[in-house]
């Protein structure tokens, strides 16, 4: 595990986007896994600033994010990771919309019971090659939230108070926040070759110091799950 201190998010995201961008020049279809909320604006920002000034092209990348809420009222869609990701990213790049994925599409159309078309789809691009991934309060990756297992896939998942707390800043009211998501599991997040977590503000401290110490995965602190992934990098303000 390596982690990168810097003082401040604007010098963790622009050392990230640098990571990226220059893996995309060695391999332009390269396929990115990514994260939503306020974590990657600026990672974003720096990436969209790297196709307009320095004309790194995103055509032939593919994405696959993490998570997408289920259950969002009409008037909250601007909340939908789509959302976010169309007006942080994807629409001021030359990425084919085509080529970006998000889990709350591939729900079994038999069974109608479970999201692992996502991880076959996965699987058939060769895997993530780069995930970005940010860090809840209470140590989630994605939406694996406390008591998911480690060899959990791609499912729909039940978000806890914590969480719903975070993101209601996002809300009108508390009561908006979905309680429902679909998340890539913790199984499908290991098998990136490459992951890169960023992780700023104190209120990451406690999760943070749980990964860092970590030497078997605590399911109560699910970013443990991360501790011996051969290619993680940690990127963070937070000085532990
Ligand atoms: C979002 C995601 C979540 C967030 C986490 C931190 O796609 O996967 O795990 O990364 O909740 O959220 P922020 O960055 O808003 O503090």
């Amino acid at each position: 595990m390596e982690i990168k201190f810097f003082k401040t998010k604007e010098e963790c995201s622009k050392f990230a986007s640098e990571i990226i961008v220059n893996e995309i020049k060695k391999k332009s279809n390269i396929v990115l896994g990514l994260a939503t909320g306020s974590t990657p604006e600026i990672l974003y920002t720096n990436l969209v600033n790297e196709y307009k000034e320095n004309h790194i092209s995103f055509k032939d990348i593919i994405t696959f994010n993490l998570d997408e809420y289920v259950g969002l009222r009409d008037l909250d869609k601007k909340q939908s990771y789509r959302f976010f990701m169309d007006s942080n990213l994807f629409n001021d790049i030359d990425i084919k919309k085509e080529n970006t994925h998000f889990p709350i599409n591939f729900l079994d159309k038999a069974t109608k019971k479970d999201y692992s078309e996502y991880d076959a789809l996965i699987e058939s691009f060769g895997g993530v090659d780069i995930q970005i991934l940010g860090l809840g309060v209470n140590g989630h990756i994605a939406f694996n939230e406390p008591g998911s297992e480690i060899n959990s896939k791609t499912r729909l998942i039940s978000l806890t108070e914590s969480t719903i707390k975070a993101n209601s800043r996002f809300f009108e009211k508390e009561d908006y926040v979905p309680k429902e998501a679909v998340t890539m599991g913790i199984a499908t997040i290991l098998k990136s070759k490459k992951i890169i977590l960023l992780a700023f503000g104190q209120q990451k401290k406690e999760a943070l110091a749980k990964l860092k110490n970590a030497n078997s995965f605590d399911k109560n602190w699910p970013c443990t799950a991360l501790w011996n992934h051969n290619d993680i990098l940690i990127v963070t303000d937070i000085e532990l």
